[in-house]
């Protein structure tokens, strides 16, 4: 074996090092001086095949160079990755001064609001939320609540009818026989409590709030759309107090501790005697007024019997009032367009 220069391999090995620019090349370099074939590998290989002397003496120049050559290349590869990472780093930079973009946060609807607060207060009363099809029969819209085909109070709701085939759309209500029905868009939301009643037995308490539909010119106070809330309360021994206490109560909770409230007689096929709940406003720059807020009634009994319930045993009360009148009264709004247009500069100020 002749020799190896050890000055002269080093400087081989750091030409070569110098060339490398990452990692994996210097992965490489190690593998090609002291992997398993590596170069210098052999070398100290074949000090097993020469003289004691020899190898006392070259033996540890050769392991030293390996050690050289280690730390070497492990001291290259560490800069080398530092600086890929400091690459990284720097292209993943970004100015964290720059002003952001907030996200625009969205609310609820003044007109789901007041619902919101009608259905809290309601239940704190001991009330529970239902609801019903918009699409309804008239069985449930007029007829079971004593308003018969021909009954003139018809008129006071105009009605979109909708043009159904034979039984088509199979409404969920009691099948009284017929092989048609007449179907259209609920005119309020009392064909809910027809259903509530023929589906439960009383004590009854139930809220329903809802949208309702009327063939109606639209104006400032008038909309063929609009929302409604029923409540429905049957049970034994109510009376007209029970009624005027449940609303009274429920006006102080919706408009204040010192809400006035008053009761005119008033007419509705399916409550008798029937009455409309005022609330008495003063509002700045304004004459103090009744402002009427909602129908009310005991259940008339042709109601209760229309579902099976005896009138000398069961009593009831309803009401049903306008959800935009109460938003408009509530916050000043004289235009219930303006709930309908979802103009953003007008919702935002709710
Ligand atoms: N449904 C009536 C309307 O839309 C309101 C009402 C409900 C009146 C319940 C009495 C009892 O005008």
């Amino acid at each position: 074996m002749t020799p190896p220069d050890r000055e002269s391999l080093f400087r081989d090995f750091q030409a070569q090092l110098a060339q490398t620019q990452t990692p994996e090349s210097v992965t490489e370099l190690r593998v090609a001086w002291v992997g398993r074939k590596g170069q210098l590998t052999l070398l100290l290989r074949e000090l097993g095949q020469i003289s004691v002397d020899e190898r006392k003496t070259l033996g540890p120049l050769l392991n030293s160079l390996k050690n050289d050559i280690e730390s070497a290349l492990t001291q290259r590869e560490k800069s080398l990755t530092k600086v890929v990472r400091e690459k990284a780093l720097e292209s993943d930079r970004f100015d964290i001064t720059l002003p952001g973009s907030t996200p625009s946060l969205g609310r609820i609807h003044p007109l789901s609001q007041v619902m919101d607060s009608l259905v809290t207060i309601f239940r704190s009363l001991g009330f529970v939320v239902a609801d019903g099809p918009e699409m309804e029969s008239e069985f449930h819209n007029f007829e079971a609540l004593n308003v018969p085909a021909d009954h003139p109070a018809r008129d006071m709701q105009d009605t979109f009818y909708l043009e159904t085939g034979p039984k088509q759309l199979a409404l969920p209500h009691v099948d009284r026989g017929a092989s048609h029905e007449t179907v259209l868009l609920r005119t309020h939301t009392s064909p809910v409590q027809v259903r509530i009643m023929q589906n439960y037995t009383p004590p009854i308490a139930v809220v329903v709030p809802g949208r309702v539909y009327r063939h109606e010119a639209q104006d400032a106070t008038h909309s063929a759309v609009f929302h409604q809330m029923e409540g429905l309360l049957v049970d034994k021994d109510l009376s007209f107090s029970d009624l005027k206490g449940t609303l009274a109560r429920f006006a102080q909770l919706f408009f204040g501790p010192e809400a006035r409230t008053r009761f005119r007689p008033s007419f509705f096929p399916f409550t008798e005697p029937s009455a409309e709940m005022d609330v008495y406003f003063e509002r700045p720059g304004r004459a103090p007024e009744w402002i009427e807020i909602m129908g009310s009634g005991m259940v008339h009994p042709n109601v209760l019997r229309s579902v099976g319930l005896d009138p000398q045993v069961y009593s009831g009360f309803a009401f049903g009032m306008g959800i935009e009148r109460l938003a408009m009264i509530k916050h000043g709004v004289d235009d219930l367009r303006l709930f309908q247009e979802n103009d953003v500069r007008f919702l935002r100020q709710f």
